[in-house]
């Protein structure tokens, strides 16, 4: 019997053998040895200097000394939990993945959530996008999906990211502010850049000041592939619906809050695992054929844009719970490694130039943030399968591999490690047709940057265009250069004329006009059209 369920998916039973049991034992060095005294250093005489072979204090601080890693460059303040998934039906039509495709599987996960411009002791309560990163520890290897709380993004082009994060980063010379999107930098970036204009309105509005992680909706942004048996493939994006609904605070309470209890967040996410009351989310899926590709009036690899639901509903297809808290948080939310490249057989990637880059950073920067390339061993982030290859060695190695070989093809082991066909749970890329010329440009289809902002104020309740029209005037209003409120007020006007005006009145100012053709697509208007025109 082959049955998936069969095998051993219980992730909390694997990381139970490397938890620590020191309970009523005596206090011992890393290597083994009992102490009898770590409150008194060895010293030449009652008065006299510390002596070097006191292995005792030097193991003690040298270990302590080095207890700090970087914190991530983005997302560093964040909060854990284990939990669960489990698909409602079988999704094989659409899907080889075989935790979508078995109901009776049940998958561990494990969540982090996160402010992404903070600092790791920054308040939760930021105006800021949240992280909402799960990882599937599946019977075919890990699948992370690595998402938001907010469906777009700023950019179109993974490149743009370091000046994007630069921006919103504490300014260089006082690193000020903390955590927060209401200075020069940032808006002087983003009045540079139109095609952040939906981003924008996302980032003003009450969904990025949430009540509860518990109580916020993630989206996978991009548009990814779904691939079955077949290898037909279907465009998807990915949601999360909280079942306790979407809530937020206001801006006021958000202040006061983050000034009483900056753990907040944290704190919410803790004691409702720990009360039992487990927070629940549906996973969400649109999907889209692949024919259908052209059909809208925007491009699906464009990260800026949405699927809107009235075009293409959200199918709910399973059900994740939250319902275990780390036990150390350094050790699994801290080290845990998440990776928007990790996917599994039936899940593949789409030329959306934003996660094509993405698809290189995650493991570039882990590599250095858990110290080489060993940081796969960490606890958690093994899969609960095992691994079989031929890579070897590098700082921090754990798994001790038998034998004389460790390369293929290789005709000396009689059992090491072969190549899996796709029948046998190969992964094989979507072998999707290209035919065109190399080009430093972007697609004209990325061209429009106001009419998915403009649908987003459009859907927003009176009292909600107003929190965000305070928004816009706080958040300017703490931009020194008079320049950058001025372009902003110029983006906002082709965005909705009202806003503008209204956010205009309140910093003093008077709206610019900016012809359209300047802003979409952003090209300069003394641009040589050659180097702007892309294949059509
Ligand atoms: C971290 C989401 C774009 C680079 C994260 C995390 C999330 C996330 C949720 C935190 C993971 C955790 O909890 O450990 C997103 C989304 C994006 C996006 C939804 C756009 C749709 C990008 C881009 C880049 C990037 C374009 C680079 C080209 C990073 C890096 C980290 C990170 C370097 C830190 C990872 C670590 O240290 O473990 N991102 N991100 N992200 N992201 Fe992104």
């Amino acid at each position: 019997d082959t049955s998936p369920i069969k095998q051993d998916n219980d992730k909390t039973a694997k990381l139970e053998a490397f938890v620590a049991d020191d309970r009523g034992e005596k206090l011992t060095t890393n290597h083994g040895v009992k102490i009898n005294d770590d409150q008194n250093s060895l010293k030449a005489g009652d008065r006299g200097a510390t002596l070097l072979e006191d292995f005792i204090l030097r193991e003690k601080i040298t270990h302590f000394d080095h207890e700090r890693i970087p914190e991530r460059v983005v997302h560093a303040r964040g909060s854990g939990a284990h939990g669960v998934f489990k698909v409602y039906e079988d999704m094989s039509d659409i899907t080889r993945a075989a935790f979508l495709c078995d109901p009776g599987q049940e998958t561990p996960v494990f969540v982090r959530f996160s402010t992404v411009a903070g600092s790791r002791g920054s308040t939760d309560l930021a105006r800021d996008v949240r992280g909402f990163a799960v990882k599937f520890y599946t019977q075919e290897g890990n699948f992370d999906l690595v998402g938001n709380n907010m469906p777009v993004f700023f950019i179109q082009d993974a490149v743009k990211f370091p000046d994007l994060v630069h921006a919103v980063k504490p300014e260089p010379d006082n690193e000020i502010p903390q955590a927060a999107s209401a200075h020069d930098t940032f808006w002087d970036f983003i009045s540079f850049m139109p095609e952040s204009a939906h981003m924008i309105m996302w980032l003003m509005s009450d969904r990025a000041i949430p009540r509860s992680y518990r109580m916020m909706e993630g989206f996978g942004v991009h548009t990814f592939r779904l691939v079955n048996a077949s290898g037909v493939s279907s465009f998807v994006k990915f949601h999360w619906k909280p079942l306790q609904g979407v809530h937020s605070v206001a801006w006021d309470e958000a202040q006061n809050i983050s000034g009483k209890d900056p753990d907040f967040h944290r704190r919410d996410l803790w004691d409702a695992i720990e009360a039992g009351a487990f927070p629940e989310w549906e996973l969400g899926v649109q999907i889209v054929a692949e024919e259908d590709e052209f059909k809208f009036g925007f491009d699906l690899l464009d990260p800026t844009k949405i699927i809107p639901e009235e075009l293409v509903p959200v199918q709910r297809i399973g059900k994740m719970t939250l319902n275990r808290n780390p036990d150390n948080f350094f050790a699994e939310t801290e080290q845990v490694a998440f990776h928007v490249g990790h996917v599994v057989p039936g899940i593949d990637f789409t030329n959306d130039p934003l996660l094509q880059g993405r698809l290189f950073s995650y493991t570039d920067t882990q590599l250095i943030r858990l110290g080489g390339p060993n940081f796969h061993e960490i606890p958690i982030n093994r899969p609960v399968v095992p691994i079989h290859n031929n890579q070897r060695d590098g700082y921090m190695r754990q798994t001790i591999n038998r034998g004389k070989t460790s390369y293929g093809p290789n005709g000396i082991a009689t059992n090491d490690p072969r190549q899996a066909k796709a029948a046998e749970g190969g992964f094989v890329s979507y072998n999707e047709r290209i035919d065109a010329k190399k080009i430093r440009a972007r697609s004209r289809s990325f061209f429009d940057h106001f009419s998915q902002a403009r649908l987003f104020f459009n859907s927003q309740s009176e009292a909600e265009k107003n929190h965000l029209i305070d928004a816009f005037s706080f958040e300017l209003g703490k931009v020194k250069m008079v320049d950058i409120r001025t372009r902003m007020l110029g983006l906002l006007n082709h965005v909705d004329k009202g806003l503008a005006a209204a956010v205009a009145y309140s910093l003093g100012l008077h709206v610019p006009t900016i012809p359209l053709a300047e802003l979409n697509g952003s090209i300069p208007a003394d641009a040589d059209p050659a180097d702007y025109t892309p294949e059509q």
